[in-house]
């Protein structure tokens, strides 16, 4: 890599003067006075982080407008001058909006590029919005108010999907497939109850983010740099102004604390983590092996080389992206062990975790809320094979309960007699002759055809929760409630 000798080049724009007055200087950084205006244009690229928290300029200006706001009421600054920073700080939104906001990485980050865009617009009114703050607490208000609204938008994406999963689960509602233990045929079930089940993974992932929601809803603003201000800070009218219904106790905490963050992509991690587990079933689903689903053309990608492949890519990004957001949150969680009290600089890289995190986590739930929509189920495929594999063998043993038969002795004697149809050459219970299974046991009468076959064993289920018919409609009955809104 070539060395840089000079640290100026002519692209880095006229030096800036360190006794201009800010205004006349958008490019002057507030801290200039005491450090100098000495540069290096590679030591302004890694120390900047302008170039990915931009996105945190609509946070930025809504924490400002609020501390503002504050900041009259407690008389530190006038009424007009309040209204001169709204004003500007609307304005440079709309410009940044707008995309014709002019970003310079030597503003080092959104939260300086937007007060010096204040001050050159406003002047004097502007230099006082930054009373009794840090960027230190800034920087935490804002990245928590970033975090509510990733929640909230993710919370009703998530909810598009559990619709179309149910609507899905409705579809092929009572059709009979087979549930799987260590991936071999175990008992029937409903299509619908497996569909249900991520249905009900989801509604954790929603519960924990709305439980996350609730410890990241809490204002750090005031929190200066670590220590609080001397100044009158009424912090709880601050709060209230950002629909935050707490303020931190301890100025320390506040400026330190990404706990939020971590939370928010652990729950990240645990939704791609279900996604992927998701994209991984319904990828063996759609091996000729399988067989058990179709997933439409839009949905699917073909090969290069072999002119037949239909392959399911996107459910595979899907299982591949999730490691990107459990490679976020070790990243995040590394990031803050090492870090003593209070505010430290690698707390800036929050933003690259947190916003990679969530970004993967949206794009992923979103297909697959159009996957899931555009999918059907091969009924027939699955039931020409659903008695394959004695998935009927439990139900039996089941059937030998009622019989007053203890289960051990059941069970034992259901192995026994799937033996002999693998003896036999058989391929299901229901096979065999009564007179045979009868020498088995005298319990066993005619009426044992009636629960035998897998497509009859979903009628019999029982418990609540269970994988037959009736348990489905309660379930389903449950979601669509819960899921109206
Ligand atoms: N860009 C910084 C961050 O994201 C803002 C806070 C900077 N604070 C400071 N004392 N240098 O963390």
């Amino acid at each position: 890599m070539a060395k840089r000798k000079s640290s100026r080049s002519a692209a880095d724009g006229p030096e800036p003067t360190p006794n201009s007055p800010p205004h006349s200087l958008p490019l002057g950084k507030s801290w200039q006075a005491r450090i100098g205006a000495a540069r290096d244009t590679l030591a302004e690229q890694f120390v900047e982080s302008l170039s990915f928290d931009q996105r945190l300029a609509r946070h930025d200006v809504a924490g400002s407008i609020a501390h503002a706001t504050m900041l009259a009421k407690m008389k530190l600054i006038s009424q007009a001058e309040l209204e001169q920073i709204k004003g500007g700080l609307n304005k440079i939104l709309a410009d940044i909006e707008a995309e014709t906001f002019h970003f310079d990485i030597r503003q080092e980050d959104i939260h300086m590029a937007i007060e010096a865009a204040l001050i050159a617009q406003i002047g004097e009114a502007g230099k006082k919005l930054h009373t009794g703050r840090s960027r230190n607490d800034q920087v935490a208000l804002d990245v928590r108010l970033w975090c509510l609204e990733a929640i909230d938008l993710l919370t009703g994406k998530i909810a598009d999907l559990q619709r179309s999963l149910v609507w899905l689960a409705r579809q092929y509602g009572s059709f009979p497939m087979p549930a799987y233990t260590h991936l071999q045929r175990a008992q029937p079930i409903t299509i619908g109850h497996e569909l249900l089940a991520y249905v009900e993974m989801l509604q954790r992932d929603q519960d924990r983010l709305a439980d996350c929601r609730r410890r990241t809803a809490v204002s750090p603003l005031g929190g200066g740099a670590v220590a609080g201000s001397t100044l009158p800070l009424d912090r709880r009218y601050a709060a209230a102004l950002l629909n935050l219904p707490t303020v931190t106790d301890n100025s320390l905490d506040s400026v330190s604390d990404r706990d939020f963050a971590a939370e928010l992509v652990f729950c990240l991690s645990l939704i791609g983590v279900h996604l992927s587990r998701w994209a991984e079933q319904w990828i063996l689903y759609s091996s000729t092996e399988f067989n058990f689903i179709r997933i439409a053309d839009a949905y699917t990608t073909g090969s290069s080389m072999m002119p037949q492949k239909r392959n399911p890519d996107l459910l595979e990004l899907t299982r591949g992206k999730a490691a990107g957001i459990l490679g976020n949150l070790v990243a995040l969680l590394s990031m803050l062990k090492g870090q003593p009290l209070a505010y430290n600089r690698d707390m800036q890289e929050d933003k690259r975790w947190l916003f990679s995190a969530y970004d993967t986590a949206e794009a992923s739930v979103t297909m697959a809320a159009k996957i899931v929509a555009h999918t059907q189920f091969n009924t027939q495929v699955i039931s020409q094979r659903l008695d394959e594999g004695f998935l009927d063998a439990t139900v039996m043993a089941e059937y030998l309960v009622k019989k007053g038969v203890p289960f051990r002795t059941a069970h034992h004697l259901v192995g026994t007699l799937v033996s002999l149809c693998e003896t036999k050459n058989l391929q299901a219970l229901s096979e065999l002759p009564l007179d045979l299974m009868q020498q088995h046991s005298p319990v066993i009468a005619a009426d044992v055809f009636e629960v035998l076959g897998a497509a009859k064993a979903i009628h019999s289920y029982q418990s609540h929760g269970a994988g037959g018919v009736r348990q489905l409609q309660l379930q389903l009955a449950k979601w669509d409630r819960q899921l109206k809104n």
